[in-house]
């Protein structure tokens, strides 16, 4: 598969940014190209079945636990240098961090993701993506990676936007939404079906002495 290079002024990337700048978050309808959505979504099943996604913890650190009660998705994290799609995606990520950094001066160093697979009847309750010890974590990006996905599937992702304004995103795949981490607090409704994401986290530099 090839590289999904796109320059960082692409118009796309220029308007999540201006959404961004905004209001704070941005949906994208068309994002990732099909081809590259089955072949992540292949590659997320393959790991699944392959027994390599975990039940998610809740927190961060010594203190964090597996609570089906607050979150009931399975996750692997991605790393480069596994499989041909994820490096792709990495890649346009990367991209989207650039634009993000030239337009809004976030200093966005890394990016940190996972797939995520939430079986029938999982959810994620309402939650904001920073941890109350690491604020590195300054703007979420999911992808959906879900074929043939229509409202009464459920599996929304449920935004509470100011002003008490709750929005939902139906998780169809190619679609991409980011947020600011630290301000939109949201939550993923349970699913008839199994949802198939990739989730990740913009990241500025910490501030640990090391
Ligand atoms: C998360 C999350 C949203 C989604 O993983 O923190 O909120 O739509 N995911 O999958
Ligand atoms: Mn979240």
């Amino acid at each position: 598969m090839r590289a999904m290079q796109i320059p960082s002024d692409h118009p796309l990337l220029l308007r999540i940014v201006d959404d961004l700048a905004e209001r704070g978050w941005s949906q994208q309808n068309i994002f990732l190209p099909l081809g590259l959505t089955r072949e992540l979504a292949a590659e997320c099943r393959k790991r699944a079945a392959e027994g390599e996604l975990a039940p998610a913890a809740v927190g961060r650190g010594p203190t964090s636990e597996v609570r089906e009660g607050i979150r009931g998705d399975h996750i692997q994290w991605i790393e480069p240098g596994q499989a041909l799609a994820c490096d792709s995606y990495l890649v346009l990520m990367d991209s989207l961090r650039e634009a993000m950094n030239r337009g809004l001066y976030l200093g966005l160093e890394d990016f940190e993701s996972h797939f995520a697979l939430y079986p029938p009847g999982a959810f994620y309750l309402k939650h904001l993506d920073r941890f109350r010890d690491d604020d590195r974590r300054m703007v979420s990006a999911v992808v959906y990676l879900n074929d043939d996905w229509l409202p009464e599937h459920g599996g929304q992702l449920r935004m509470y936007l100011d002003e008490g304004v709750e929005y939902d995103v139906v998780p169809v795949g190619g679609c991409l939404v980011v947020f600011l981490s630290g301000e939109v607090p949201h939550e993923v409704l349970p699913a008839m079906r199994e949802r198939l994401s990739l989730t990740g986290w913009f990241r500025r530099r910490g501030n640990e002495p090391f």
